[in-house]
């Protein structure tokens, strides 16, 4: 074919061609900034490829790409991220999704196939990525090894399987159906002999399935081979074809960037719209670029050519890699083999590479080697540079417009050696932490004639170690300079400015140590070889479980497919950011606080409001109800007030056409902020006091005694560290209003419907009956998709209801990980009492959590954290406290574990260190102290069916673990840069909450006259299995097929007060609910069924239609009748029964490097019988792995000054990938488990449990750390940190490198990267200033007949000297910190809610003050943007200051115009006002000499009557399962403690204030309507009947502002301290109920007037006789809180009645709170002032 080079980039913009699933899209202008993915989402409504990072990370958005190569005549194909590349750049290329590989329509490719039979898919937000991923491969090889199959899967990340099902499906997907293709003949019968009896796979790959590449792009070299000029979005994007044409270019346009791959920060500006100068050129095309030439001593690379090219050339082409070692190709091979994954190797240039700022893995490469670099330029003629003298002007070319064209590489000469390494923090798809390259040239196999070595990542270039080049020269070639060569390499880089100094010179000492014993021993074999490096394996894994029968007719136990499997694995599946988008929708983003601690002191919106495209601007103001949310008190704002408390905290929004345009525009809000101090970490919260005052006290027997009397004691602090969810799907919500009757629709990935739909409620003030939220399936969330998802639902709702169109809010994944909860980092203090042969007898333990800003959730983590601590060993005395930190944080909240993982990690690590202070195998010491059946465990629970004991057995005994100790021993003798540990570990989770009134489910099953059933329940879909388990239980109850049933969302409409999706309880309790519903229809269709027992079912159901049999069905179920008081430790029932598992792990750790595998783990789990086999085998898998990364890898790194999380995305937060897993992984579901009685199926929940196994992670990497210690002559027992990344264990390792850097100085200021802390209990920053025992100082290492100090004497003074630090802080009134319902708080938003409710500021002119009418109807069109929007491109820059002053302008006389109405309108509203004043007052005096006529005084003592005598049915005790109660909710006691009173009481606590369960918001009759009534208005006046109370009261609120009596604070009697009486425990007050009722909320500040107390007293006297009434208004309180009443009732069982009914109340758009309040302080009240404790 002849090649012609044509131009046509002086002539007219070309349109973009390019072929997606073998369509044709063709673009006329289009704009460089749009990704592929945006293209694919947006415009094609191609919503497979998914969205999770935006960073080319983690391979959810990987799509193939393909292009003809005309010279070669082939089409060439490969795996790209569709997030990262533009859509300029595919010009000609042909692009397929995982909608182009199969669908449910057309049929399913065998791959996606075996995913889904395979139970590779869980959430499935991962699945199309990984689809893509192993399409791609299998076109190019069709029978990958397995070692192809995990190097593709190193660039795609999944959080919930743990990998090895993946691996299985394609392995399965192979042409030979077990993934026995292209293994050598050994792995073959290794692998079939495993394998034998299974049948291979019906789907294999085949070809002839595969989308066919467009014959256009075949045929034609237009695309190719033809310079091409697009314009588009304010750019010009010019492709020339060749470099004469590039230069004329770059002459014309000297500012223009050049790009590649456009993969680093060069595509992320593009993106972001931040380049100098609107042309880009793009080289990929220039011929010149793309060559590679082969030269007489070395090769010459164009710029242009990708990694993969290179690879593939190096592979097949040179000689030189073939059958020598240490040569610069293999070196070369090895460099670009880590860097990044497929994905990015595919389309990153070396050109690219070299020429990027910042420090790459190939400049460290290149100096080591001597490359030369050849530059060319329009100014310049070509030159020629060497490497080594570009790095010293920085990593950038000599001229700014020079272009870099080639590469020359020298190639090894006779007697020269060459080697690269480098080492991540995560092996697979990560940066190096440091890489090094050695280049050594020998002249007679004897000495040495030079040597260079080189290290990168110290600083901002690599460096020669010069001195270790001059010491080297001329010397022997043996080891005997080593030392020497260290010395030098330790002086030469102990002055860089870099974090974490000691490791990395470590590494670099370790890697010259490594390669120059390599190439020692490629040129002396003779010498024998050392094992460097990590045993080389692949991953494999069996799973055991009982095969249920197959003729079986129950559908549970099987191990069925999940149930969404296809439509996952073909991309068709919808997640919140798949949906269509409504014709009229907006989007939105935030505007975050920039500080960790801060009062906001102004924001200005201008600039941000005058961006085209940009609609509204909402915060607090917008908030028509309450502001302020959270789960057991109302204290965290929706948006935040006069101050900030985390970095990231939301302070508005930006509400605008598109996402981009409201990200963008959000950028330029502008927050001006007065700097507060702020604490971080735990060790900062103890010195600061920032404590909540909880203490959570858990004891058992007495154990100052048991310390005492123990023959040894020890002490010892035990860290864990946060811990990210990085599910993959990020938080998302769509909030639609809707026109009629304020109803919204709310669509969110939460796991709490019935928490989002409340709080929904209450900031918009409408009833929850017109909120609905629906959640279809989660892509992951482990916890985190619980109170944050209130955030964003919440502000999206504010939104939409303030603009009155849908708004979507999607996180980006860097918001999702900056500003969401994490899991709590802990620091314990411990003492142990045991004796010598290692009975453990006492036990005292003093847990701080790090709870963020907010102890939201955090006292139940602790709570919980504590449980697991004391569930697994018989410790007769043992002590627990735990304690709440608050700091300026992001709020931590649940995650998988729910504090367990912590508990289980701490007390396993005690155990180790008590069994290596006596010198005991630590599996023999776990198993002489383990809980024996029968025992009753701290919480009182008793031990039936405790399956721990077999567990752990039968998991020994499946590893055979003797034999492994005695291999690992002698491994470990033999080996010296290896060591291998082993560790037994084991899980007790509790199953079932304490809190009774979340152990109920509801379910809702209609059968449809074709005979299918659709079951709707309350559980949530997060990936977890359980609609797949829920269609078996209805399936099973109706004796009806899988296929005939159908789930289609969790929805708020069909099943209310959902439970929220966690705790590993959702199955039991939604299967309840379930089964019951089916239960109920089966009983209806039984006399049918007797009637015809041959019909089938679609006949039977046919013939109950017309037997008019209701078809639909409700069902409820509630688990257990007890529940758990922490108070009351060891009443009650704690759980409903405990989960149980064991494992054992086997690790290798690298002693040069610090880099670990699992080689294998095996886990033994007791499931019961499990509801779905394969289901459940994929959440032990999953959660191990998971646990895996939070003891090894994951790392939350804070930037210190501002607090701000940069480990923001996969990138630079390392989550197991495919190369972490376990290398042997099997799994055993516990066969004839104990306790096969459980309402379910006799199965257990699962889900979390296995999470906690992972803790023998990290004790098998203390082994083996401690085998290589002892080699180095240290016996005592190291104490590993957690996570133990490499650098941990680096560092454990010592040895005589270690001894050498223990003496540099760490940098703990950050030069390099920038200034961090690692959310740990250990941080690098304080760790040397803090130091904070609470045994410090004494005798605590109570040796063998050693000291009889009473050593309980000084611990215990050094307990109270904390608890009296804790008691002066509750004292000290500077204290600035506050627990949950501490000290007053002062008014943020009261002065701004009142004067928007009392019409002083303005609401949005489209949000009408009055809710009596509706907020949807639009009162003015949106303002057109058209026109500007064609002037200027909100996202350019360039004429900006000119845009933003003309917008001003027309905003101004906007804003005028709507002054101007808005005046008349309001001397229409005060002649209206007054008017019904007057109307108001007669009718009033009217209605009194009516009432008095009537008899009224009468009918109220009868009233009163009636009232005595129902308080005897409140003295009554309470039935189990129902009836009135006398015991009030905790939440209703007004206290500063956090209330555990939960257990026992049929009336639930309140959630987020809303009204007790079992009490509907009643308006009619209520309060309100009484003082609607006062008012003069008549019932259903031009209202809803269950509105016009809500509108009456705000109406009330409006105009009860008659400048009545408000108390100020100079007016206020001095608080007298009164003499000292015991304080009022919620316990005391839960006995003894209050007369006095406390309630907040009712009306707003400033609204008390002299009428209010008297009238309130008379509206409560219809709960019993009113004593008094006192009214107190808060200077500048809080809005909330501001004003608060005191009622005082002659009878305790009035106040009851009034806080039932008034508490969670909707008055006049605010939520009431009611509570007790303590009687005393009423009483001093009264004498005139106490405003609060
Ligand atoms: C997920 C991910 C993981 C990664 N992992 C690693 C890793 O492990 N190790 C590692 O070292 N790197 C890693 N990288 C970085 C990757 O290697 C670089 O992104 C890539 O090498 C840049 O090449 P490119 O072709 O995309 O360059 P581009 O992004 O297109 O260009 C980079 C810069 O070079 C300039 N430039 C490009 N070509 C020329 C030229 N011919 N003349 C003058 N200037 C030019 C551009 O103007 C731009 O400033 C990773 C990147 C990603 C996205
Ligand atoms: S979304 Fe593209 S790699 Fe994560
Ligand atoms: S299934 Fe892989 S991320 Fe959920």
């Amino acid at each position: 074919m002849h090649l012609t080079c044509t131009s046509n980039l002086n002539d007219e913009p070309t349109a973009l061609v390019f072929f997606v699933n073998g369509k044709k899209v063709s673009i006329e202008n289009p704009d460089p900034k749009v990704t592929l993915i945006q293209y694919l989402r947006r415009n094609l409504y191609l919503t497979g490829t998914k969205e999770a990072c935006s960073q080319g990370a983690c391979g959810a958005c990987t799509v193939m790409l393909s292009y003809y190569n005309h010279h070669q005549k082939k089409i060439i194909h490969y795996s790209g991220n569709a997030c990262l590349t533009l859509i300029c750049s595919l010009h000609g290329m042909s692009v397929t999704t995982v909608e182009g590989v199969g669908s449910t329509r057309n049929g399913l490719h065998p791959i996606q196939r075996n995913m889904m039979e395979n139970h590779g898919i869980q959430c499935g937000f991962c699945t199309p990525g990984m689809v893509m991923t192993m399409y791609t491969l299998f076109r190019n090889n069709p029978e990958p090894s397995q070692e192809d199959m995990e190097r593709a899967l190193e660039g795609n990340l999944c959080r919930c399987t743990g990998y090895r099902p993946i691996l299985e499906a394609f392995k399965k997907s192979c042409p030979c159906g077990l993934g026995l293709c292209q293994q050598s003949a050994e792995e073959k019968k290794e692998i079939a002999d495993k394998k034998a009896g299974e049948k291979p796979s019906p789907d294999k790959y085949d070809k002839t399935q595969d989308v066919i590449f467009p014959s256009e792009l075949q045929k034609s070299l237009e695309y190719s081979q033809r310079d091409v000029m697009f314009v588009g979005g304010g750019y010009k994007w010019l492709r020339p074809v060749s470099l004469i044409k590039l230069l004329e270019l770059r002459a014309k346009f000297p500012n223009s960037t050049i790009i590649m791959g456009s993969q680093t920060s060069v595509g992320s500006k593009i993106r972001n719209n931040t380049l100098p100068s609107p042309e880009i050129i793009c080289c990929t095309q220039v011929l010149e670029l793309r060559r590679i030439v082969e030269e007489k001593n070395g090769i010459t690379v164009g710029s242009a050519v990708t990694f993969a090219q290179l690879e593939e050339y190096l592979r097949g082409n040179l000689k030189e890699t073939k059958g020598r070692d240490c040569n610069v190709a293999s070196a070369l091979l090895e460099g670009l083999r880590w860097i990044g994954a497929d994905q990015q190797r595919n389309v990153a240039t070396l050109g690219g590479h070299l020429m990027s700022v910042g420090q790459h893995d190939l400049q460290t490469f290149m100096l080591t080697v001597g490359a030369e670099l050849n530059f060319i330029s329009p100014k310049t003629k070509s030159k020629r540079v060497a490497y080594e003298k570009f790095m010293t002007n920085g990593v950038h070319a000599p001229d700014p417009s020079d272009i870099l064209v080639s590469v020359y590489i020298p190639l090894n000469k006779q007697n020269e050696y060459m080697m690269f390494t480098k080492q991540p923090s995560r092996r697979g798809m990560d940066w190096a932490v440091v890489n090094s390259g050695l280049y050594v040239k020998v002249n007679d196999k004897k000495h040495i004639e030079a040597l260079r070595f080189c290290v990168g990542n110290m600083e901002n270039k690599p460096c020669i170690i010069e001195k270790v080049s001059t010491t080297a020269k001329g010397r022997s070639l043996d080891e005997t300079w080593i030392p020497d060569a260290s010395d030098a390499i330790i002086d030469q880089l102990k002055g860089c400015k870099t974090d974490a100094l000691q490791y990395k010179i470590s590494l670099a000492c370790g890697f010259f140590y490594k390669l120059y014993k390599q190439i020692l021993e490629t040129i002396k074999p003779e010498n024998g070889k050392n094992n460097f490096g990590l045993t080389p394996s692949l991953s494999s894994g069996a799973q055991y479980y009982d095969v249920p029968n197959p003729e079986a007719k129950e559908i549970v136990w099987k191990p069925i497919p999940h149930a969404a499997g296809k439509s996952l694995a073909s991309g068709e599946a919808i997640f919140i950011d798949d949906m269509p988008q409504y014709t009229n929708e907006l989007s939105m983003w935030f505007v975050t606080s920039a500080k960790a601690h801060a009062k906001i002191v102004s924001v200005d919106t201008s600039a941000a409001l005058a961006v085209p495209g940009v609609v509204d601007y909402v915060d607090r103001r917008d908030v028509p109800g309450s502001n302020l949310f959270g789960p057991l008190y109302h204290d965290i704002p929706l948006f935040a007030n006069k101050e900030v408390s985390y970095h990231g905290q939301p302070i508005g929004g930006v509400i605008a056409e598109t996402r981009e345009i409201a990200r963008a525009a959000a950028k330029l809000v502008k927050v001006e902020y007065e700097d507060l101090p702020t604490i971080f970490t735990i060790d900062e919260a103890i010195e600061k006091k920032s404590m909540i005052e909880y203490v959570a006290n858990h004891t058992n027997g007495d154990v100052e005694k048991g310390l005492n009397e123990a023959e040894m004691t020890l002490e010892g602090v035990i860290e864990t560290g946060a811990q990210e969810h990085m599910y993959l799907e990020p938080i998302a919500a769509l909030v639609v209003p809707k026109i009629e009757d304020k109803e919204i629709e709310v669509f969110i990935n939460t796991q709490e419907a019935k928490g989002v739909q409340a709080d929904v409620g209450q900031f918009l003030g409408i009833p929850y009956n017109r909120v609905t939220v629906r959640v279809k399936r989660i892509g992951g969330s482990f916890g985190g998709k619980a109170l944050d998802t209130i955030t964003a639902s919440g502000t999206a709702a504010v939104a939409a209801w303030k603009v009155n169109r849908p708004v979507r809010l999607i996180y980006t994944r860097t918001h999702d990980v900056k500003t969401t909860c994490k899991r709590h980092p802990t620091k314990t203090f411990y003492k142990a009492g045991f004796s010598k042969d290692g009975r453990v007898t006492a036990l005292s333990v003093d847990m701080f959590i790090n709870a963020g800003w907010n102890s939201r959730t955090t006292v139940k983590v602790m709570e919980l954290g504590m449980i697991a601590m004391e569930s697994t060993f018989d410790i007769p005395n043992y002590r627990g406290t735990g304690r709440v930190c608050l700091t300026n944080l992001p709020s931590n909240g649940a995650f998988r574990g729910f504090g367990a993982p912590q508990g289980t990690f701490i007390i396993q690590s005690i155990m180790y260190d008590i069994a290596k202070k006596i010198g005991m195998p630590n599996d023999k010491l776990r198993e002489m102290n383990i809980y024996k059946e029968g025992d009753r465990n701290i919480h009182g629970m008793v031990l039936k069916d405790f399956n721990l004991p077999i567990c752990w057995e039968e998991c020994k005994k499946q590893i055979k673990f003797e034999e492994v100790s005695k291999e690992i021993e002698e491994f470990n003798s033999k080996n010296q840069y290896r060591k291998r540990g082993l560790a037994m570990s084991s899980a007790v989770m509790s199953i079932g909450y304490p809190m009774l009134f979340i152990c109920q489910a509801g379910a809702f099953v209609n059968i449809y006259t074709d005979g299918s059933v659709l079951v709707s329940h309350g559980g949530i879909e997060l990936g977890q299995g359980l609609f797949t388990k829920m269609i078996q239980v209805a399936a099973t109850v109706l004796e009806i097929p899988v296929e005939k049933v159908y789930i289609s969302e969790t929805n708020t409409v069909t099943v209310p007060n959902t439970t929220e999706t966690g705790g590993s309880f959702v199955t039991d309790l939604n299967g309840g609910a379930v089964m019951n519903a089916c239960q109920i229809l089966k009983d209806r269709l039984q006399p049918l069924r007797d009637a015809m027992p041959e019909a089938s079912w679609e006949q039977l159901i046919q013939a109950a239609y017309f037997s008019r049999i209701s078809l639909s069905a409700t069902g409820f179920y509630k688990s257990r009748e007890k529940g758990y008081d922490f108070k009351k430790q060891g009443e009650g029932e704690y759980c409903n029964y405990n989960s149980y598992g064991a494992a054992c792990t086997v690790v290798e750790i690298d002693c040069l490097t610090g880099e670990h595998q699992i080689l294998r783990a095996d886990i033994v789990f007791d499931v019961g019988k499990s509801l779905n086999p394969a289901i459940d085998v994929g959440q032990i898998e999953g959660g191990y792995v998971q646990g895996t990364g939070l003891m090894t890898l994951e790392k939350v790194v804070f930037d210190k000054d501002s607090g701000e999380v940069t480990s923001y995305g996969p990138g630079n937060y390392k989550v197991p990938g495919i190369r972490n897993i376990p290398k042997e992984f099997n799994v055993t579901l516990l066969k004839e488990a104990k306790g096969e009685n459980r309402p379910l199926y006799s199965s257990k929940g699962i889900g979390e449990p296995p999470l906690l196994l992972a803790a023998g992670v990290h004790l098998a990497l203390r082994e083996a750390v401690n085998a290589a210690r002892k080699e180095q002559g240290h016996n005592e027992n190291y104490r590993l940190e957690c996570p133990a990344t490499p650098e941990k264990i680096l560092m454990g390792c010592d040895g005589p490198i270690k001894k050498k850097v223990n003496t540099i100085e760490e940098n703990n200021q950050n030069f390099f990267s920038p200034s961090f802390l690692i959310l740990q209990g250990h941080n690098l920053f304080l760790q040397k200033n803090f130091k904070m025992s609470l045994y410090d100082g004494l005798d605590i290492d109570k040796e063998e007949g050693g000291s009889t100090k009473p050593v309980v004497a000084g611990w215990s003074s050094n307990y109270k000297l904390l608890q009296s630090q804790l008691q002066a802080k509750k004292a000290s009134s500077s204290q600035s910190r506050k627990s949950p319902k501490g000290l007053y708080k002062k008014s943020n938003d009261s002065e701004l809610y009142f004067n928007q409710i009392t019409g002083r500021i303005e609401r949005s002119p489209r949000m009408p003050a009055n809710l009596g009418s509706s907020p949807f109807i639009p009162s003015e069109p949106v303002p057109s943007l058209t026109g500007v929007a064609d002037e200027y491109d909100p996202l350019r820059p360039n004429d900006y200051e000119d845009f933003v002053k003309k917008r001003k302008e027309q905003r101004m006389k906007e804003r005028e115009e709507d002054m101007r109405k808005r005046d008349n309108d309001e001397d229409r509203h005060s002649r209206r006002r007054r008017d019904r004043d007057r109307d108001r007052d007669r009718d009033r005096d009217r209605d009194r000499d009516d009432y008095n006529r009537r008899g009224g005084g009468e009918m109220e003592r009868a009233q009163r009557r009636r009232d005595e005598e129902e308080e005897d049915d409140y003295q009554k005790p309470m039935k189990p399962g129902g009836g009135a109660a006398i015991a009030p909710p905790s939440s209703l006691i007004e206290e500063d403690q956090v209330s555990n009173d939960m257990g026992g009481s049929p009336i639930m606590p309140n959630r987020s204030g809303s009204p007790p369960m079992g009490y509907s918001i009643g308006l009619g009759g209520s309060v309100a309507s009484k003082i609607m009534a006062k008012y003069g208005y008549k019932e259903g006046q031009g209202l809803g009947k269950s509105e016009q109370g809500m509108s009456t009261a705000l109406f009330v609120e409006k105009t009860s502002k008659r400048g009545g009596k408000i108390i100020h604070e100079k007016d206020l009697p001095k608080i007298v301290e009164p003499p000292s009486r015991e304080p009022a425990s919620n316990t005391n007050l839960m006995k003894n109920p209050s007369k006095v009722v406390l309630l907040r909320n009712m009306v707003g500040p400033g609204e008390v007037d002299k009428d209010l107390e008297p009238e309130t007293a008379e509206e409560c006297s219809k709960y019993g006789r009113v004593i008094k009434c006192v009214i107190f208004e808060i200077p500048n309180g809080e809005d909330d809180e501001a004003v608060r009443i005191f009622v005082e009732f002659e009878r305790v069982d009035s106040a009851i009645k009034a806080i039932i009914d008034l508490n969670g109340r909707f008055f006049g758009g605010r939520v009431v709170k009611a509570c007790f309040y303590n009687l005393d302080r009423f009483r001093r009240l009264d004498l005139g002032g106490e405003l609060d404790s």
